[in-house]
């Protein structure tokens, strides 16, 4: 097993990499929260394949072990959703001595977090990623939300989990397309932080395609590591932990843009990474060659190159509401080289012009969808 430590003094917490560790309640021994009730909040999907499996590993450290379902998809990621969690919680009588587990992908997580964070003004909760892109991000460093209709997980808090626990033979489950979404995440570690995590990445993305174990091992344990460095440095992202959000302003544009559900949200940061290493090139920071190879291996782990054409005005109202615009002004994250990543504003015709210069053909524009 690899153990990474996320260390934030009193919050600090490990997470936990290994294939099997779902099925042995050991896993779940020393996690430091009340014995009381263990809520599992899981969806649809992954109920039938792992919640059983989960709550029988939990039983032996908890009075109680109970389950709330909810339905699957990122349109699901809502307020109306959100409060069926504490609906749950507060029919099953369910008090502070309770302890939230997250089982399933980045958006059961976000709003598990959020539930646990709000719930009697706070109780503790447990990632169990089951997506390779919820293992390599979205269940670490304490980022919860919910969207709202006119934004991306406008809606949330900062709220860090116990532990965190990626069982890497739940990856085995996982559909082709949810795959590809996670290796968008782990190709934007590596660009933003570790040239040589890029070279590892072009010479194992068909191990990785292939779902061979100890290639996923290595690259979720390499982007945990990324990840809790720069969460130790920026919990709340005051400005450093920004360059997480590599390809993010363009993707979350297409994610709303297209209608939450229709994009995955890998795929959008795909796509958005592709566009963020194209306005770098314009800006002058960043070398064409570099955008181009790494176009080359986004291209190369399934995930769009290309973006919908959302029309010059949507784009532009899209990408004003994300959270790091300042002052009106869109900011972006771009690369003054692979690995060196830079938070700037950029003037709208460049932005403009690489989106024009990666829009799919109008044939594609419900394919990808
Ligand atoms: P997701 O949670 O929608 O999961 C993808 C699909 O895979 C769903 O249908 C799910 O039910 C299914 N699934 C999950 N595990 C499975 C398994 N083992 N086998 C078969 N099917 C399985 O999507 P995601 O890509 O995991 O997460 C995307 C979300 O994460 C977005 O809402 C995004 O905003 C959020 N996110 C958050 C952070 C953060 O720091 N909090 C970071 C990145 C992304
Ligand atoms: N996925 C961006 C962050 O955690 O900050």
């Amino acid at each position: 097993m690899t153990t990474v430590r996320i260390a934030l003094d009193s919050r600090a917490y490990d997470i936990r990499i290994a294939a099997g560790l779902l099925d042995n309640p050991s896993t779940f021994a020393s996690i430091a929260v009340p014995k009381g009730t263990a809520l599992v909040v899981t969806n649809t999907t992954v109920a039938p394949l792992y919640a059983a499996r989960l709550e029988q590993s939990l039983q032996p450290h908890f009075a109680r072990v109970l389950r709330c379902t909810l339905p699957d998809g990122e349109e699901y990621k809502t307020w109306e959703t959100l409060n069926q969690i504490f609906t749950d919680l507060l029919r099953q009588q369910c008090d502070r001595k309770t302890t939230l587990f997250a089982l399933g992908g980045g958006v059961i997580g976000d709003m598990t977090g959020f539930a646990a964070a709000s719930y009697m003004r706070g109780v503790p909760f447990v990632q169990v990623p089951t997506t390779l892109l919820a293992q390599v991000d979205s269940s670490v460093g304490g980022k919860t939300a919910i969207n709202h209709p006119l934004g991306k997980n406008m809606i949330g808090a900062f709220y860090q989990p116990r532990l965190v626990v990626a069982d890497l033979s739940t990856l085995h489950s996982l559909p082709p397309r949810e795959l590809s979404a996670g290796l968008a995440e782990v190709i934007k570690h590596a660009a933003i932080a570790d040239l040589d995590f890029l070279d590892w990445l072009e010479s194992h993305i068909d191990a990785l395609i292939a779902r061979d174990v100890t290639a996923l091992g290595e690259a979720v344990a390499r982007c945990c590591r990324i990840k809790a460095d720069v969460v130790a440095q920026d919990e709340t992202e005051a400005g450093l932990r920004a360059v997480l959000n590599f390809g993010h302003t363009f993707g979350h544009a297409i994610e709303g843009g297209m209608g939450y559900g229709n994009w995955l949200h890998g795929e959008a940061v795909g796509a958005g990474m592709v566009l963020a290493a194209d306005l770098s090139v314009r800006l002058g920071l960043l070398p064409p060659a570099d955008a181009e190879r790494l176009a080359r291996l986004i291209a190369r782990a399934g995930l769009p190159v290309r973006a919908p054409d959302l029309g010059a005005a949507r784009w532009a109202e899209w990408m004003q509401v994300d959270k790091k615009t300042e002052g009106g002004a869109v900011r972006f994250v771009l690369l003054q080289g692979l690995g060196r990543p830079v938070l700037r504003a950029a003037p709208m015709a460049e932005v403009q012009a690489s989106i024009a210069a990666h829009l799919q053909p109008v044939s594609a524009q419900t394919e990808t969808a």
